[in-house]
């Protein structure tokens, strides 16, 4: 066994007998040590040619330089330590090194100089410490990084020259710092970027330029910031983007034509924004986007047409928008694909005629806990696949008899809780409900609100047979009328009032 005369490791064939303690010598090229009582590296007497170190859980605060020069490295793993500290030296001579993991310990900077000798560095992880500023000039010998890893760090502001050697890097997590604002060249090296997460930080604006040169972009992450206002081209590079999340921030505008050229987008995320109004022109075409995700929004109406290029979208999500009140009727215009429309939790009392016109294939739809007090008789009649109807919870009192026709795939109709007017003009329905009674979610729970003299009888054992409609003119109610109903016949064409009557049980 030689010891190396500058160096601090061994050159030695390792085997079961001379592998350090605490450490896994199993594999002949690799080594693995780990524990709380590993605090000094260097009585570890790590063998000198090791491809691959993995030193994982062990209190080592300082990080001195018994890596150094161990020229075969090539996966160094330094992972959950309690490192806080590391020598500028610790890295010196590892130009082989592909891999370098310092995830998870306590650092707070990092040396200027430090990487300089990992010309060949790959995958560059640094992700879970407590960084709060970086070197401008730290990762410029970096040229073959593919993966960087910063995130969850302490990162208030980056130099604008950070990133300007990485040419080649393809994913960029700067995810969960306190990141304010991107300087404008930033990204403008990374030709080749393909992912970058930017969540979780405190970006109040995304301004003109700065994505521009990400031409190979597939996803971008900027969910969880403060964003309140976005250039009207901060995206029109980004054509092979498929992701961009933009929910949780502050965004109550959204610039006409902002998302005009991501032709290529499946997935887009704006919920949790406080969006007062939506510009006419937002989506260009995205055959690959198959769902929209809007709610917890503030938006108090949707601008006809605006979803019309959105040709291949399978799922609409529009529910939990306390304030949407009116939707007009091309606002469902191209969504020829729409299988699944959330609209349930909104303001909305009535839908126009024809509204889901365009919605040929649409399978479910929520409407429940909305203001709806009456709906066009016709409004599903040409949903041919419609399954799912939820109505429940509205302020609906009547529904036309043939309301639900047609529509041979109908599984499961939810219509409780909402305040039925047990008059002549629900017997039509409520001949429906009995013949629909597989498909009716909680039958009996469906009860006539008013008149106060059927408040709580369920609505389908309302049978014709029990009630006579007689054609004679109303008699004058007095005190003692409660018992009586008023009820309008269901033949009358002519509108004339009669009196139907039926006595209360109990
Ligand atoms: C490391 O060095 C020893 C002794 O020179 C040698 O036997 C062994 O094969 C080397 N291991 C590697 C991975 O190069
Ligand atoms: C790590 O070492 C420090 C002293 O260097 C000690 O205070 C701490 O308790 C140790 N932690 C563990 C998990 O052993
Ligand atoms: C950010 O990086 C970490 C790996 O360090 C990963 O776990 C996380 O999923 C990344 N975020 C995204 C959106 O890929
Ligand atoms: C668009 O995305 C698909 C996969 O969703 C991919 O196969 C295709 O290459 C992308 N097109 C462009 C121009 O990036
Ligand atoms: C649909 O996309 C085209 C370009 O792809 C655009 O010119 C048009 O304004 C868009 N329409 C709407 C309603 O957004
Ligand atoms: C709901 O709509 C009504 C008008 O139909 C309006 O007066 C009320 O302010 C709206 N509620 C909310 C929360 O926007
Ligand atoms: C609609 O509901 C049916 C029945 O539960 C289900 O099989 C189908 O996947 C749903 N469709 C969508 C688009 O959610
Ligand atoms: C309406 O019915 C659906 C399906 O049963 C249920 O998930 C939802 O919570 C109901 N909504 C209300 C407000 O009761
Ligand atoms: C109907 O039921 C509700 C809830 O149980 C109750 O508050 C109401 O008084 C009942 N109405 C009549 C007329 O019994």
């Amino acid at each position: 066994v030689v010891r190396g005369s500058v160096l601090s490791c061994l050159f030695f064939q390792l085997d079961a007998s001379i592998c350090p303690e605490n450490c896994d010598c199993s594999s002949k090229n690799a080594i693995y040590c780990s524990g709380p009582h590993i605090k000094d590296l260097e009585l570890l007497n790590l063998p000198c040619n090791m491809t691959e170190i993995h030193i994982t859980n062990a209190n080592i605060s300082y990080l001195q330089d018994v890596f150094a020069r161990m020229e075969e490295l090539q996966h160094l793993i330094l992972s959950s330590n309690n490192i806080a500290l590391v020598s500028p030296m610790a890295f010196k001579g590892l130009g082989r090194l592909k891999v370098l993991k310092l995830l998870d310990n306590k650092l707070v900077e990092l040396p200027p100089e430090v990487f300089d000798d990992m010309v060949q560095l790959q995958q560059l992880m640094i992700e879970s410490n407590r960084l709060n500023s970086i070197e401008e000039n730290l990762f410029d010998k970096l040229a073959g990084l593919q993966e960087l890893y910063l995130n969850k760090n302490q990162l208030t502001a980056l130099p604008s020259g950070v990133m300007k050697k990485l040419t080649k890097l393809r994913v960029l997590n700067l995810s969960r710092n306190y990141l304010a604002a991107l300087p404008r060249n930033i990204f403008s090296a990374l030709a080749r970027l393909e992912r970058l997460m930017l969540y979780i930080n405190r970006l109040s604006s995304i301004e003109s330029g700065v994505f521009d040169s990400l031409k190979e972009l597939q996803e971008l992450f900027l969910h969880s910031n403060n964003i309140h206002s976005i250039a009207p081209d901060a995206f029109h590079c980004l054509g092979k983007l498929r992701t961009l999340t933009l929910s949780r921030n502050r965004l109550q505008v959204l610039p006409s034509g902002l998302f005009l050229h991501l032709h290529n987008l499946s997935k887009l995320t704006l919920y949790r924004n406080p969006l007062k109004s939506l510009p006419e022109v937002l989506f260009g075409e995205m055959r690959h986007l198959g769902s929209l995700w809007l709610y917890h929004t503030k938006l108090s109406t949707i601008p006809d047409f605006v979803f019309s290029n959105l040709t291949n979208l399978e799922l609409l999500v529009l529910s939990f928008n306390p304030e949407l009140t009116v939707l007009p009727r091309n606002v469902f215009s191209g969504l020829n694909e729409l299988r699944g429309l959330s609209l349930h939790t909104s303001n909305i009392s009535s839908l126009p005629e024809g509204i889901f016109l365009s919605l040929q294939k649409l399978q479910n739809i929520s409407l429940f806990d909305t203001r709806l007090e009456v709906l066009p008789r016709n409004l599903f009649h040409n949903l041919k696949d419609l399954q799912k109807v939820y109505l429940n919870s509205t302020n609906l009192q009547s529904l036309p008899a043939d309301f639900f026709t047609a529509l041979p795939e109908l599984e499961e109709v939810v219509l409780d809780d909402n305040p039925w007017k047990c008059d002549c003009q629900i017997l039509g329905f409520r001949e429906w409900l009995q013949k629909s009674t597989a498909i009716i979610k909680n039958v009996p729970s469906l009860m006539c609100h008013s008149p106060l003299a059927l408040q709580n009888i369920s609505l389908v054992s309302l049978s014709i047979d029990d009630l006579e409609c007689l054609a004679a003119p109303a008699p004058t109610l007095g005190p003692h009328a409660a018992p009586w109903l008023l009820l309008r016949p269901l033949s009358s064409s002519s509108g004339t009032w009669g009196l139907w009557m039926i006595p209360l049980p109990g």
